[in-house]
């Protein structure tokens, strides 16, 4: 199609090394839509005529009743989908399907066709991420009363709602979901008319291709339009910073279903067994997911580093922006995919939990706090204090709430036997009740706060 200046055709190295039709192809059905939209506005701008319009568009319809039936033909002298599309389309129209490239270029319909396709992503992705935090808020409510040690650096701190935990990650993911969300907006002006990188001086409509693609408007610069891929960067930026999150999900699951932990039993559907070790089951799904993460992130990377060097306009190196974006949005999707059923169906070890938050002296800070309120103790003392009290438990194998009251007044006399209501890790999480805190009543509100957010996020996605 572009052989006309050349005395030799190119090379097999050329050829392979120039082909994208085994990795584009996906974008068939984009293609086919955006040379239709644009067709139809040639035709109703009189640039082609009606019939030749006609003529065209029934010949894209043909092709892509092949492509669904029988899928995308992978001819590399053919280079990419645009032109294994428009070669088609000769075989079957014959000469006038030539009219259909007037006042484009491969430029501004690759640029469209990508951004349709990544539109199509952020929205899967939004939907998979409304449906994780919808898992994610109902097996809150269910353990808005489960108590849990709280961790930090992986010691036991205090004892945390499971509830409060899960919700901690449905903060996460809807700050996810706004991130794509914003992408979404940006994303939403079309390049086409843009041709090679000056525009055209054919009278195009420019509104009309965009609204026929369902973009809000056409860009507004010919040269950014053919040359950025901000738009693919924002989707991967998004999915990294929201593959970090799921990692670090998937590495908590990976933790509590462990032995030493038994917080939780994955599920038996999303758990794999070992072919030596017949005891084992190991949690395949949550450490892919986690893996996945950092093929992601490696996408993102990528595609940064292929853009960053590039003058204006367009760069064959930007044929390269693609496989990132493919196999990220993949792991992507498939991770979330199985993040909800893990979260949905789980078993969470409540005894087991509770025990651990017993065990760990969680309610070490509780005892601190008694003494400053009760005993008007200065906190630096009233720590001090509560580290001789947690040695001694320690010594005697006990929790603080077991050390009897003469240990504890032994220790500092102001003790008196109140302090034993603050002691437990039922009265500990209950006394949380600062905003975001962790005692059940918060956890319960913000539970149905999410559903509200949820349930109208929903709506306007009807
Ligand atoms: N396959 C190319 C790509 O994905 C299409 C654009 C080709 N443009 C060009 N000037 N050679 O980037």
């Amino acid at each position: 199609m572009w052989g006309g200046r050349f005395a030799e055709g190119p090379s097999a190295i050329m050829r392979e090394i120039n082909a994208s039709i085994p990795f584009d192809k996906i974008l068939w059905r984009e293609d086919i839509r955006a040379s239709k939209a644009h067709v139809a506005m040639l035709g109703a701008q009189g640039i082609v005529s009606a019939d030749d319009a006609a003529t065209i568009t029934a010949g894209l319809d043909q092709i892509a009743g092949e492509y669904e039936r029988d899928g995308v033909p992978e001819d590399w002298d053919l280079e990419d989908i645009h032109m294994t599309v428009e070669a088609r389309l000769t075989e079957i129209i014959g000469p006038v399907a030539g009219r259909l490239h007037t006042a484009r270029s491969r430029n501004d319909q690759v640029a469209t066709d990508f951004r349709l396709w990544v539109r199509t992503a952020n929205g899967r992705a939004i939907a998979g991420l409304n449906a994780l935090r919808a898992a994610l808020v109902e097996r809150a409510g269910e353990h808005a009363d489960t108590i849990m040690p709280g961790f930090t650096h992986l010691q036991t701190a205090q004892p945390v709602t499971l509830g409060h935990h899960l919700l901690a990650y449905f903060e996460m993911l809807g700050r996810d979901v706004a991130r794509f969300e914003a992408a979404q907006e940006r994303l939403d002006q079309c390049p086409l008319g843009s041709a090679a990188l000056a525009g055209t001086g054919f009278p195009i409509d420019r509104d009309a291709t965009a609204h026929a693609l369902g973009f809000a408007e056409p860009t507004r610069n010919s040269l950014d339009a053919v040359s950025d891929r901000d738009f693919a960067l924002d989707y991967l930026m998004a999915t990294s910073q929201c593959a970090i999150h799921l990692s670090r999900l998937a590495e908590e699951l990976i933790l509590w279903a462990s032995q030493p932990f038994g917080f939780a039993s994955l599920p038996d559907s999303l758990s794999t067994g070992s072919s030596i070790m017949p005891q084992k089951r190991n949690p395949d799904a949550a450490e892919l997911v986690r893996g996945h993460s950092g093929r992601i992130i490696g996408a993102c990377t990528s595609l940064m580093i292929t853009m960053k060097g590039l003058p204006l306009a367009y760069s064959k190196d930007m044929q390269d922006d693609k496989p990132p974006v493919f196999e990220a949005a993949g792991l992507f999707d498939l991770s979330v995919a199985a993040m909800i059923g893990m979260i949905a169906q789980t078993t969470f070890k409540s005894d087991r939990m509770r025990a651990a938050a017993q065990a760990g002296h969680a309610t070490a800070t509780d005892l601190a706090d008694w003494l400053v309120r009760e005993a008007d103790i200065p906190f630096r003392e009233a720590h001090h204090i509560t580290g001789e009290a947690v040695k001694l438990a320690d010594t005697k194998h006990c929790s603080l709430e077991e050390l009897a009251l003469a240990d504890l007044q032994a220790i500092d006399a102001r003790i008196d036997d109140s302090v034993y209501r603050a002691l437990s890790i039922e009265a500990s999480v209950a006394s949380r009740r600062s905003y975001g805190g962790t005692a059940p009543d918060q956890v319960k509100q913000r539970v149905n706060e999410a559903m509200d957010v949820l349930n109208a996020a929903a709506e306007r996605d009807q």
